[in-house]
Formats: C-alpha cells, structure tokens, sequence
C-alpha cells in the first residue's frame, strides 16, 4: 500500500509538470484528489489494512495528499502568471503612436447668415415664425393679392403637386398666416426654404432660402420701413452702409420698392462686387397692399404695415464675395472652412 501511494505520488507530480494550461490541470485535480479520485480510491483501501498498519499508511497517504495539494497550487499560480503576462504583452498600448485626425464639422455659412440676421432682427424686437414649406395656392400667390393667370405667377415658375397644393415659392404666405391668427400689433420675421422650377446656374437653385418680414399696426408708414432697414442693413455689412429704394412694382404690396446698400468695398465708388454701379440690390420691401390686410380681416383704414423679403443665399454671397451659388450647396470641406 505504502508502495502504492509513494507510486501514485511520483507518477501525478510528474504528470504535473507537464501540464500547460487551466483546464487539463483541473481535469488532473479531478483525476487525483477528487471525490472518485486515485488517492481516494486508493484510501478506501485502508480498511482492509491492520490496525497497526493504519497509522502508518494513513500519514503517508496525507502526506502525498499534501504535497499534491501544494504542488497544484503552485502549479495554478505559474499558469495564471503566464496568462496574466501574455495578456499584458498582447494589450500593450503605444501611447507615441500618432493620433488619427479627427474631422470636426461646422455650421453651414448659410446657417451663419441665417442666424445673424435672426439675432439682428430680434434685437429690435420680431419674432421669428416659420411656415410650412408645402403650402397652399391660396397662401402662395390668392390672398397676396395674385389671382389666377396674374402675369406675376409666371416669374416664379412653381412646382406644383396638384391643383391647389405647391412648394412655397416666397416666405411671403406666411405674411397671409400670421395677420389671419394674429391681431396687430404684429412685427415678425420669418425664415425658410422655398423652391422655384429654376435651372441651376451660379445664381440660380431649385430651392434656395428667403427671409420675410412684416409688421402691422396702427400708423406704420414707409419711414419706419426705411429705418428698420437701415438698422439691417448697418449691423450687417457696416456702420458706414446707406440704402437706396428704387420703385418697383409686387402684387402684395403698394408702394413697392427695391432696397439696395451702398457697396461696402468700395463704399460706392464702384468696384467688381457692385459691377460698377456702387449700389447693390438686397431685398424687395413695400406697403402691404389693403387688398392683402382685407383677406386677413384686418382693417386697412385702421391700421397699415410693411413688409419685407430678401434671398439669405444672396446675402451670404454678397458678405462673403461669393460669386458662384453652387459653392453653397456643394458641401466642399475646402469650402466650408473658409467661413
Ligand atoms: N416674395 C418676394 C419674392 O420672392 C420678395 C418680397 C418682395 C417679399 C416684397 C415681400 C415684399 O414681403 O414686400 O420675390
């Protein structure tokens, strides 16, 4: 039996040391100190032995117990250093490798433009409303006072999606929408997309970007129309800019004028931005035409307004000196960056 034992001792710690990873060291464990292990078995045999003999055969049999014991724990140890080792090579982290660029993106300079005049106009006091970009014909062109076949439908050439539904062509519907859920005093702008059936060259875009402007209350006559844009127009391309009204003609309103600014590179003199002229045309602006307040149910004897609208895109290229609309929409980084 003592043979036995010593046997089974020499033969598991040699089978011990070739054992390389966790698994097979704990089949091994199973195989030698588990419940239906070697030793085990081998110690159930102990009660066929003598009374003398038991002591004896007993302390050896703790003893191989033991140093296996001892022998797996160290051998469980090693195996784990070794992993943790392995990993630590394979996780290893080169902190002098170069970083990939990160490309961080940038509002649109329409956007820019967009908010700019948003911040100016608030400041003296509009609100911004936005209007829907589907509208109604009646909104569109009716109550702006452009009935059927009136020749002003065919300068802005509309896409239509059936008789009386359209994609806006002006932010001038969302005039018609305010005065009808509004009362006076009203004084708003509104901001957004609208879409002409145009082809696209460096001026020209199936969809492009208006401003519009209204106020409505008792006594507003052409001068407050004249010093509202003269406010505009200084906060935003300079404290030196003069505006000039040319008559003109809109359906929705009367008087009606085209507004330009005096150049701000060459301050009128007449340069390659102005084409010479030292004037460049920013927006069209008028009197909201009686006709107009009427379809809202406002009392043109009782109250008058003025209204405004104005291309953003065209107020983008002309603060930036950009001479092609396409740049705008192309969505060049090399581009963008420069705003
Ligand atoms: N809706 C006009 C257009 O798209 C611009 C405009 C002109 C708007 C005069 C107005 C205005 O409110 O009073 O060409």
């Amino acid at each position: 039996m003592k043979e036995k034992l010593l046997k089974l001792q020499q033969e598991a710690l040699e089978k011990l040391s070739q054992i390389k990873n966790e698994d097979i060291l704990e089949k091994f464990r199973q195989e030698y100190l588990g419940k239906k292990g070697e030793l085990t078995s081998v110690l159930r045999g102990m009660g066929q032995l003598s009374a003398e003999e038991r002591p004896t055969i007993g302390q050896i049999a703790n003893e191989v117990r033991t140093a296996l014991e001892n022998k797996l724990q160290e051998k469980r140890q090693e195996l784990e250093d070794l992993k943790l080792q392995r990993k630590l090579i394979s996780e290893k982290i080169d902190v002098t490798v170069p970083a990939k660029k990160i490309e961080i993106g940038k509002r649109h300079p329409l956007d820019q433009v967009e908010t700019e005049l948003c911040d100016i106009f608030r400041s003296m006091g509009f609100d911004i409303v936005e209007g829907p970009e589907v509208e109604y014909d009646v909104y569109n062109f009716q109550k702006l006072n452009i009935p059927e076949n009136h020749p002003a439908r065919d300068t802005q050439d509309t896409f239509y999606i059936t008789d009386n539904v359209l994609l806006r062509s002006q932010t001038s519907p969302v005039q018609v929408r305010v005065m009808e859920n509004r009362r006076p005093p009203i004084k708003i702008i509104s901001p957004g997309r609208v879409y002409r059936a145009d082809e696209v060259d460096a001026t020209h875009s199936p969809t492009f970007h208006q401003l519009e402007g209204l106020v409505v209350d008792k006594g507003i006559t052409m001068s407050n129309l004249k010093s509202v844009l003269e406010t505009f127009a200084k906060k935003m391309f300079g404290e030196n800019t003069k505006l000039r009204l040319r008559p003109h003609h809109f359906p929705f309103t009367e008087p009606s004028a085209e507004v330009d600014v005096s150049c701000f590179v060459c301050g009128g003199k007449g340069c390659r931005v102005c084409k010479n002229e030292g004037w460049i045309e920013i927006l069209g602006a008028g009197m909201v035409h009686p006709n107009v307040l009427r379809e809202c149910d406002i009392d043109p004897q009782i109250y008058s307004g003025f209204a405004f609208g104005c291309g953003i895109e065209r107020i983008t290229m002309i603060k930036y000196s950009i001479d092609d609309m396409r740049n705008l929409y192309e969505n060049d980084m090399r581009f963008l960056n420069q705003f």
